[in-house]
């Protein structure tokens, strides 16, 4: 299967099982953004559900947070967001694309070491290699401009009187801001963290790639607040977990690798960044990061409020401001990962199965209760009703059994319950088996700890 064939076809079953729609569709749409659907919702939130248990209910050094999106304006300024948060653009004076400098220059010339370069220096690089536009293949480019990266909006109705802020381009801030309140409502000692899922929002010059490059996007991060001295050995240790979590979520752990990021690619917070990157039909990309931020943050906020931010050793009396060690995942970027990993195709009886191998932890519908005739829709109702007492449950009547197999397998039902006349004989029910679709005769008093142990 050529890869961005993969792509494509993962664009096409997410809009036909109802993972994901274009947003705002029957106005024509707003480009960029996305609206994820009965099957994308419970796909997304249960990845969200299974990284809360992984690093935050399972764990006794971990607290959650779910701050507000829009926070005071100087948070951003005293982040260095509104001062660094940057990319360059250039626009395409015969075809108006606009595009990320960066990006154009390295799809163009891969080799080519563009971070930190100034806009002089890119626009040198562009010249100097005739890189064409990937839309229309003139080199007729604008100067390149810096853009920033925060997305601005309005508090107040009346537009002169209302007041500009930002919607937050990253979760850490609140953190941060919120770490005081945490430490004296609390018992928390170092080593901690400080947890949160939400949405952030980025101006993003080149969105794309179906949900992996988004202006709203979901992002689920922690800061982990340590002793200056420990930080190299907390981040190796997030470094291991994070790479587990790849197996918890079900993402092909052989189409990743760890990147580090070169001094010039720092971002302005950060001493030592690493990126967990996947092979997608569109390159090696970003997946997760994990970054070192020093006590950067904590600093410049202490340093902008007056309000004391340090931590207090409750043994030594020690007092001194943490040091972080940040992992962050997209959430969203987890779900397209995790469609590219689970999608499968297989030859059986000479047509083509398409199947969404997803572990049965993450995917939407663990099991699906069919009545082999509509003769059979109150006794199999009887089973829904047991099963979806421990598992999300569908019940499907409609086409022939060949047909509805076909759509559970799409959407990754690891079991399907097939409910017959001899059900009503032997009070059993066959289970097929997605992945081997092997069939099994289970009783019907044994079926919910039958699939419990199997999805165990
Ligand atoms: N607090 C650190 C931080 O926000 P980042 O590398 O800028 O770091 C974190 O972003 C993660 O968010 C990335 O690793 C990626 O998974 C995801 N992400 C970033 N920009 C995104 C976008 N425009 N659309 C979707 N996901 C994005």
């Amino acid at each position: 299967m050529a890869d961005q064939n993969l792509m494509d076809k993962v664009v096409s079953l997410c809009k036909r099982r109802g993972f994901v729609f274009p947003g705002s569709e029957i106005y024509g749409g707003l480009a960029n953004t996305w609206d994820y659907g009965p099957m994308g919702v419970e796909l997304k939130k249960n990845i969200s559900d299974a990284w809360w248990k992984f690093f935050v209910r399972d764990r006794k050094d971990m607290v959650g947070l779910d701050a507000a999106i829009l926070m005071n304006p100087k948070v951003w300024q005293a982040s260095g967001h509104v001062d660094c948060f940057n990319d360059a653009l250039v626009d395409c004076k015969d075809c108006k694309a606009r595009l990320r400098a960066d990006h154009l220059i390295e799809d163009a010339v891969p080799d080519a070491k563009v971070e930190g370069l100034s806009t002089a220096e890119l626009d040198d690089l562009i010249r100097k290699h005739g890189i064409k536009c990937p839309k229309c293949g003139s080199t007729n480019f604008t100067e390149a401009r810096v853009f920033n990266l925060l997305f601005q909006t309005n508090i107040g109705p009346v537009s002169k009187d209302s007041e500009a802020v930002y919607l937050r381009g990253e979760l850490a801030q609140s953190m941060f801001v919120d770490f005081k309140n945490i430490m004296d409502t609390g018992r928390q000692k170092i080593p901690f963290g400080i947890a949160q899922v939400g949405k952030c929002f980025r101006n993003e010059i080149t969105p794309g790639n179906f949900i992996f490059r988004t202006i709203e996007f979901d992002l689920m991060e922690f800061e982990f607040f340590i002793k200056e001295e420990e930080w190299e050995k907390w981040f190796d240790y997030w470094l291991s977990e994070m790479k587990e979590w790849l197996s918890v979520v079900g993402i092909d752990s052989a189409k990743t690798r760890v990147r580090e990021h070169t001094e010039d690619e720092l971002s302005h917070y950060s001493k030592r960044t690493c990126d967990i990157e996947f092979e997608t039909p569109f390159g090696w990309k970003e997946l997760y990061g994990l970054a070192y931020r020093t006590d950067f943050d904590l600093k410049n906020h202490m340093d902008k409020t007056g309000i004391n931010l340090q931590y207090r050793d409750p043994v030594t009396n020690e007092q001194y401001i943490p040091h972080v060690v940040e992992p962050t995942f997209g959430l969203t970027r987890s779900v397209l990962m995790v469609l590219l990993s689970a999608y499968n195709e297989e030859e059986v009886d000479g047509e083509t199965r398409v199947v969404l191998k997803l572990n049965p932890a993450i995917a939407p519908v663990k099991v699906a209760v069919l009545p082999l005739q509509k003769k059979l829709e109150d006794d199999a109702m009887k089973v829904y009703d047991l099963l979806k007492k421990d598992f999300a449950c569908e019940f499907d009547l409609s086409g022939s059994i060949g047909k509805r197999y076909r759509r559970q397998d799409e959407i990754g039902t690891p079991y399907c319950v097939t409910f017959d006349f001899e059900s009503l004989e032997d009070n059993s029910v066959t289970v097929r088996d997605r992945d081997t679709m092997q069939q099994e005769r289970i009783s019907i008093d044994d079926l919910n700890n039958y699939l419990k142990n199997k999805m165990s």
